[in-house]
């Protein structure tokens, strides 16, 4: 397939569905995990997670678990080595300001589950079983985790969260022009704390390497995030310090920081000087970042046929006492609908006694499209109007919260292409009129949008006299497809077979790249790589070049090809030369390039830059039961090129089957009297298992955009956004009942 991804490579794996490079380690168990490595020293730490969820510690008594054979510390916030704590050096994307959570760094309790101890053992099992001796005693204080019980208290405007947008100044006069607007709704939205849940629970491996050096096993979406975690909390050299991650089992934002297993495998190692690995459990994991239950209230002002004269959307969210959380929740209002004259949006923080809220897939952004894509469906009733024609009446060009055109905005063709594959135009929009035997059948339809975004990256590529490249850099593949997709760009800026390619990834002694989140790393990583490529091309073609009798003598690089291992002349393959002929007779065994990219790379300052999709379900509701299957979805997504036809289109199933967990299902319950999460584990808190899901269809709609070289958004994230609010509708159009509060569970149906 020729496509313009390079120009002088042959682009013949780029744009075509290819398996994974990692596809056989993982399915054959090679692949290793953060809890996997091992070494002759390990030693095995398991967390005591505290009780309460506000005090303090007034006694912790460690002699039972200490005299348990095997146990080799006890460590508590009365012993613990002292750190240099300091800043914790986070990528400023991924942290939010404030003091980022300390283990047992005092007798302060500041969230349920909080980690007191930590037992060190030869073995597992012995750690986990003297963790049951450690006692601790409270003086317990009444928590508040009631996001609306708080709302009471105030807010303070939050310190910025870099990177985070805050809501554009209003325009116009949103209330004024909703009091005048011959339709006016106002609704309240709410949806669940979820937690993330990747497979692979957060795990690190330390392995003690002599000399104060460290090589370290980590779950986290970057490696050099960890690294520069452990040498500013440590106070080590990070050349001491080695951290990789050469394959993660999902990370969906949880991974973007480091978390407190890490803080604590290398306080022991550290102490012990032996190798310690520290693997949380499936209940712990329930004790750090979720996404928040933001409150959200929406009006929307229009006149008769749809179109808004006023948009007031405002969220209030709760998070720790300790950090000031911010996601992007509300602008996507003024983002999709921004052509309104009269729109204030307002975003507001209010602190509870709960664990910092954490960045999940799509941050924000599957809280506030939830909400106004429901809204939009109730103008769509309250018009008269179909759903897809509201949204084409109100459809604008440019984004007025960075006042830029977009660079690219496929989103008609994702209505379009998006209604014909599901056969929109069959659908009686009345509520409750289409039947399947005894199931009531909703059709529903929803916009989704995420920002495309790049951040600095190198990356290195090393072409040896073999023929083979190697290429890569520190990101993480969190699961995503970024070995493949690398290893596809490689191949064909240089014109070679990708089983000549080896990407490799997620090792801090890479060219240094940021954690692999915000749908970036394609577009990031991915102009790397292509650069560092063709500086290589470049040096062999003038290897080539000045050979005796060089076929391509006279020739400028723009006017050669690389294709099948060779530099031959475009249009001329009678006129050509190896690449291993070209290194031999420069003299050479290798050939090595880093570079790097960044935002500058493409047209992203004129223009904004986002992915967008059309989202439409199907849902057959037992009348009786109240029971719901969701029974198709086509997601019709428009972000620009897509590298790989097969890890992109999963990539939007995984986004879907998230998107349908918590429009139908995630929900992690707390109890407000004790401040807890109740139901952490998969018992309780429900999951789409694969009976849940049924037929997915994704459509990628062509759109040609400039924000990077290669014309990539990322996809990451896109996939989640909308799906909740496209099933939220397909409910209200099989019941007549407007749920505005996730998940919709058999309790809000009937
Ligand atoms: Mo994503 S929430 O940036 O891993």
């Amino acid at each position: 397939m020729a496509n313009s991804i390079s120009s002088t490579g042959t682009d013949s794996f780029v744009g075509t569905a290819q398996s994974r490079v990692d596809g056989p380690a993982k399915v054959t168990g090679q692949a290793k995990y953060a809890g996997e490595f091992t070494a002759i020293d390990l030693a095995h730490g398991y967390v005591v997670s505290g009780g309460i969820a506000k005090g303090r510690i007034t006694a912790i008594d460690t002699a039972a678990a200490e005299a348990v054979p095997g146990v080799l510390k006890v460590f508590t916030h009365e012993n613990r080595p002292r750190t240099a704590w300091l800043d914790y050096n986070y990528q400023d994307a991924v942290a939010p300001p404030g003091s980022p959570f300390r283990a047992l760094y005092d007798d302060r309790i500041l969230y349920s589950g909080q980690p007191v101890a930590l037992v060190v053992a030869e073995d597992f099992g012995t750690a986990r079983y003297a963790a049951s001796l450690v006692k601790v005693a409270y003086d317990a204080e009444e928590p508040l985790t009631d996001v609306e019980r708080q709302r009471a208290f105030g807010y303070e405007p939050p310190k910025k969260r870099a990177g985070i947008k805050p809501p554009p100044a209003p325009w116009g006069d949103a209330d004024g022009a909703f009091a005048a607007a011959p339709i006016q709704l106002r609704s309240d939205y709410t949806l669940a704390v979820e937690h993330h849940n990747p497979m692979e629970p957060h795990a690190s491996t330390v392995v003690w390497d002599g000399d104060g050096a460290i090589t370290v096993y980590d779950k986290i979406q970057g490696v050099s995030n960890s690294q520069g975690y452990i040498a500013g909390v440590f106070g080590m050299d990070k050349d001491k310090v080695r951290v990789l991650n050469p394959y993660l089992g999902g990370g969906f934002g949880l991974g973007l920081r480091p978390q407190y297993q890490l803080f604590l495998a290398v306080m022991a190692a550290r102490e012990l000087e032996r190798s310690v690995r520290v693997v949380l459990t499936r209940d712990q994991m329930f004790t750090f970042g979720y996404r928040p239950d933001v409150r959200q209230t929406i009006s929307l002002g229009a006149d008769e046929g749809g179109k808004l004269q006023s948009i007031k959307h405002d969220a209030l969210s709760g998070t720790s006492r300790f950090e000031d959380y911010q996601e992007v929740v509300v602008n996507w209002s003024a983002i999709l609908y921004g052509g309104c004259e009269n729109v204030s949006l307002d975003y507001k923080l209010t602190q509870i006694d709960t664990y910092t809220p954490a960045d999940m897939r799509a941050p924000g952004a599957v809280t506030g499209v939830f909400a106004l894509e429901i809204a939009m469906d109730e103008l769509a009733y309250a018009t008269g109007q179909d759903p897809i024609a509201v949204r084409l009446k109100n459809y604008t060009d440019r984004d007025p919260t960075e006042d830029k055109p977009f660079g690219s905005k496929a989103l008609r063709s994702c209505y379009e292409q998006g209604a014909e594959r599901f056969g929109w135009s069959e659908r009686n929009p009345e509520p409750r009129s289409m039947r399947d035997g005894k199931e009531l059948v909703g059709w529903g339809m929803a916009t989704g949008v995420w920002e495309a975004l790049m951040q600095k990256s190198a990356a290195q590529a090393t072409l040896t006299s073999d023929g083979k490249l190697v290429v890569g850099n520190s990101t993480g593949d969190i699961g995503t497809g970024t070995y493949t997709i690398l290893t596809q760009i490689a191949a064909d800026a240089l014109g070679l077979p990708m089983e000549d390619v080896t990407t490799k990834l997620g090792d801090t002694q890479l060219a240094e790249a940021p954690v692999a989140g915000g749908s970036w790393t394609a577009a990031s990583s991915g102009t790397a790589v292509m650069k560092a490529c063709r500086k290589i091309a470049a040096d062999v073609f003038a290897m080539a070049r000045a050979m005796d009798d060089s076929p391509l003598a006279n020739v400028d690089l723009e006017r050669v090809v690389f294709t099948g291992g060779r530099i031959e002349v475009a249009g001329d393959p009678s006129r050509s030369v190896s690449l291993v002929d070209a290194m031999k007779a420069g003299g050479v065994d290798k050939v090595e390039a880093t570079e790097s990219a960044g935002p500058d790379a493409g047209h992203m300052k004129e223009f904004a830059s986002y992915t967008h999709s059309a989202v439409f379900a199907e849902v057959k509701i037992d009348e009786e039961l109240g029971q719901v299957r969701l029974t198709r979805i086509v997601s019709a997504i428009a972000a620009g090129k897509i590298i790989n036809l097969k890890t992109a289109r999963s990539q939007i199933l995984g986004g879907v089957v998230m998107g349908i967990g918590s429009a139908l299902e995630e929900e992690s319950m707390l109890d407000h009297t004790v401040g807890r999460f109740m139901n952490h584990n998969f018992g309780e808190y429900h999951v789409p298992v694969n009976a849940d899901i049924h037929d997915i269809d994704v459509i990628f709609v062509e759109e040609d955009d400039k924000a990077n070289p290669m014309g990539v958004k990322g996809l990451g994230e896109i996939g989640i956004v909308g799906t909740a609010a496209a099933i939220a509708n397909a409910v209200f159009h099989a019941t007549g009942k407007r749920i505005r509060d996730l998940p919709i569970t058999i309790d809000k149906i009937i």
